[in-house]
């Protein structure tokens, strides 16, 4: 289970907003808080003003973990690993899903609505809420992101 059951900021663009509210509740029903920001129909926005919303939050602090999604995860990743200390990881697969956490410590999950369905989109965000970081050497070179510029 994911352990410390902290609260989780979800945010999406139109073209993942289906798939947005059936993790939200998945979510929910494992018992986690989530904080949506949106969007809230699948009229036509830009994912960046979400992705900025979410990474933001994670970047800050103020949330420890968050969930991206839009229509292929692309975008939403790109905009993220813009902000300082936040590690997005595009999962579109289980595998991915699992390192990135074993390895990369992600502290936010992206996913492409338009790729997956429910039950592995599902899959994965139960293996991402529930696989630990391991540390140890993986430790130093996750840090060395913080000291990037350019
Ligand atoms: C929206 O059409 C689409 O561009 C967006 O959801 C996402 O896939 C961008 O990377």
């Amino acid at each position: 289970m994911y352990k410390n059951k902290t609260p989780i900021i979800i945010g999406s663009d139109h073209a993942a907003y289906p798939l947005k509210e059936k993790v939200k509740k998945y979510i929910i029903e494992k018992g986690i808080d989530v904080k949506d920001i949106g969007a809230f129909s699948e009229d036509s926005v830009d994912y960046t003003d979400y992705g900025i919303k979410v990474a933001s939050s994670v970047s800050t602090g103020e949330f420890e973990r968050g969930i991206l999604l839009c229509g292929t995860g692309l975008g939403m990743s790109m905009v993220a690993n813009r902000f300082n200390h936040v590690r997005a990881a595009l999962c579109n697969d289980l595998f991915s899903a699992i390192m990135s956490r074993q390895h990369n410590n992600s502290n936010i999950l992206v996913m492409g609505g338009r790729l997956i369905g429910d039950g592995l989109a599902f899959e994965i965000v139960t293996a991402w809420l529930e696989t630990p970081f391991e540390g140890g050497r993986h430790q130093s070179r996750i840090e060395k992101f913080d000291t990037i510029s350019g």
